[in-house]
């Protein structure tokens, strides 16, 4: 994950950046960069490779100035080299960025017709240009930035410096998280409070969609629609633990929001938003036209995970998938075939059975390929292959962003698989890998919801049970809403299919039972909705999640419907587990369980 820092200093600021940049190497990244302001003068010096680089650099060079932006850079277009590190700039403004610009392509063409000039392969110089762009034409910097930032797309974080400003810097936010530190005659921007603690504790969170223009006295808040807002001022509590809460309640809050931003590190990793192709950041040792077979095994929530999966393996390598939890897969000595396919995920690295499962399937002869969270874990180490999952550490033991994190990495190989099989074209992947694109934005604004479901979640609390439905992805997204519910508010759930309703499930239906319908508006809709009138008739109230077609088609009594943002049909779990997260966690907050450490749970089972 990229990291921003920024400083209206009362002194030179060139270190103090480089020293903040530090606290924020546990989000990962691959070169950095600090721009500084020096009367008239704006000057980068940035470098490849870890902070020590620049620190060299910094020292044959030094940078004068009080007024600073600095970036910790985890590649998403284009390599990790020093013209792509940040800050990037123009004569007149430096900018820093966090996230991705999703049309970055065509502001660019539309630029270089306006004689703009580009040193790097990144989206962010586009940001860098397009408000130069504005200065160029005698905007001030506040309307030139207002001018441009509705012409993004995408979920990003921005701070920007101007020449000739040398107590003015602007931040902007749209689902990556930005912060903003109070000092005595000194203001801060910071990815997260973390990057701040060295300067102050006294923090102000950015929402989506705002952004602030700071002087050393005072910074101004603007939303969306360009009000001047108020975002309360708290006391940071990141000063000395690596990971804080910020400005949510619980970890798993925090988690749930930084969902935007984690999925766009982990998608950046595995695609290649230029070309649009998948770029897996590990090359297989296995040619995908030679496997007959793929087996698919984990736990819980990462089980899930798996399952969908299943159904996009399937789908776009028309590969046969088999799934299993790994406590099954273990002792049922399932008939695996030499030089076949078995993934395993895992969050912590660290379960038990899936350790076992990976160890059985090794010692049948398969390849091995782990999706994980922790790199260094033991099943990361003792498998062939890794593909990490870039969501952070995740401390609330009900797993949200590694959950989505997973999906994203297993959507680019599933992708992957289906061309090196010959089974989706050029034009087939440059289409899912644009969908994906969409993902992290989509996510963000599928967290608007969040209001709504708050209210919904006082009625799920009144529950003794509830029933989760779903087809298609739907359906293992239904399971692990189910899972979500009951591990964290102790509330008995189920998920099924939708179409099972009927052999059995629908006898507990009444007045008493809610039943959530996970229902993007696909080729299946119309019989979940038949499945949603079965509920109706008997009492059962509905809570569905879909989309604005899909609202317009269920016309059913005692329904509540969450609308999600339209999107391509195959990814839709990753922007429909939001909703189900948040159902969960504000059901739990409600029921006043300990939210991120529900009874009897561990975040990692190390035992069978
Ligand atoms: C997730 O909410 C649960 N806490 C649990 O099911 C978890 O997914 C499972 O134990 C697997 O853990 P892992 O991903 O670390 O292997």
């Amino acid at each position: 994950m990229c990291g921003i820092v920024g400083i209206l200093g009362r002194g030179p600021v060139a270190d103090q950046i480089v020293d903040s940049l530090k606290r924020l190497e546990y989000r990962g990244y691959d070169s950095a960069g600090v721009a500084t302001l020096e009367g008239d003068r704006l000057e980068r010096r940035r470098a490849e490779g870890k902070l020590k680089n620049l620190e060299t650099r910094l020292k044959s060079e030094p940078l004068a100035g009080h007024t600073g932006i600095g970036h910790t850079r985890w590649a998403t277009h284009g390599k990790p080299t020093e013209s792509n590190a940040h800050p990037h700039a123009t004569d007149n403004v430096a900018v820093v960025h966090n996230g991705i610009i999703e049309n970055f392509r065509e502001l660019r063409k539309m630029l270089e017709k306006e004689g703009a000039k580009f040193a790097s392969e990144t989206d962010t110089e586009t940001v860098a240009h397009l408000v130069n762009s504005y200065l160029l034409k005698g905007a001030s910097p506040q309307e030139a930035v207002k001018a441009s930032l509705p012409q993004l797309r995408g979920a990003f974080a921005l701070a920007f410096l101007f020449r000739g400003h040398g107590d003015l810097m602007i931040g902007a936010r749209r689902g990556s998280p930005l912060a903003i530190g109070h000092g005595d005659g000194e203001m801060y921007l910071g990815s997260d409070a973390i990057a701040l603690a060295p300067f102050t504790d006294t923090i102000s969170y950015l929402e989506d969609g705002d952004w602030v223009v700071l002087t050393r006295e005072v910074g101004v808040i603007y939303d969306a629609h360009g009000a001047v807002v108020n975002r309360e001022v708290l006391k940071s509590g990141a000063s000395s633990f690596l990971v804080d809460k910020a400005n949510y309640r619980h970890f798993m809050a925090k988690e749930i929001h930084e969902q935007p931003e984690v999925v766009g590190h982990t998608l950046a990793r595995y695609v290649d938003m230029a070309t649009e192709k998948v770029a897996l950041p590990a090359k297989l040792p296995f040619d995908f036209g030679a496997i007959q077979r793929i087996s698919i095994t984990a736990c819980g929530t990462a089980s899930y995970a798996g399952y969908i999966a299943k159904y996009w393996f399937e789908r776009l390598s028309r590969m046969p998938v088999e799934l299993d939890v790994a406590s099954e897969f273990r002792y049922r000595e399932a008939p695996l075939r030499k030089g076949d396919l078995a993934i395993f995920i895992s969050q912590s690295g660290e379960t038990a059975d899936t350790l076992a499962a990976l160890r059985y399937a090794k010692s049948q002869g398969l390849h091995t390929l782990s999706v994980v969270n922790v790199p260094t874990s033991t099943i990361a180490r003792e498998s062939e292959t890794v593909l990490p999952t870039l969501a952070g550490p995740e401390i609330g033991v009900a797993s949200t962003k590694a959950f989505t994190c997973q999906l994203m990495v297993l959507a680019a190989l599933a992708v992957a698989a289906g061309k090196a099989r010959g089974e989706l074209s050029d034009a087939d992947e440059a289409k899912l890998v644009r969908g994906l694109i969409e993902i992290p934005r989509l996510m963000a604004a599928a967290l608007a919801t969040e209001p709504q479901i708050e209210k919904l979640a006082r009625d799920i609390a009144k529950s003794k049970d509830v029933l989760y439905l779903g087809r298609g992805t739907s359906y293992p997204l239904a399971l692990e809403g189910a899972l979500k519910l009951k591990e964290i508010s102790y509330i008995h759930a189920e998920g099924y299919a939708a179409g099972e309703l009927k052999h059995g499930p629908i006898a507990l239906i009444d007045e008493n039972m809610p039943v959530v319908v996970i229902a993007p508006f696909d080729r299946v809709f119309e019989k979940t909705v038949s499945n949603m009138q079965e509920v109706a008739a008997r009492g059962g109230g509905i809570i569905l999640m879909t989309d604005a077609k899909g609202a317009a088609e269920a016309t059913i009594e005692s329904l509540v419907t969450i609308v999600l943002p339209d999107m391509a049909a195959t990814f839709t779990p990753m922007v429909y587990a939001v909703p189900v997260q948040l159902l969960a966690y504000h059901t739990a907050v409600i029921m006043g369980t300990d939210v991120d450490q529900p009874r009897n749970l561990a975040k990692s089972v190390t035992v069978e």
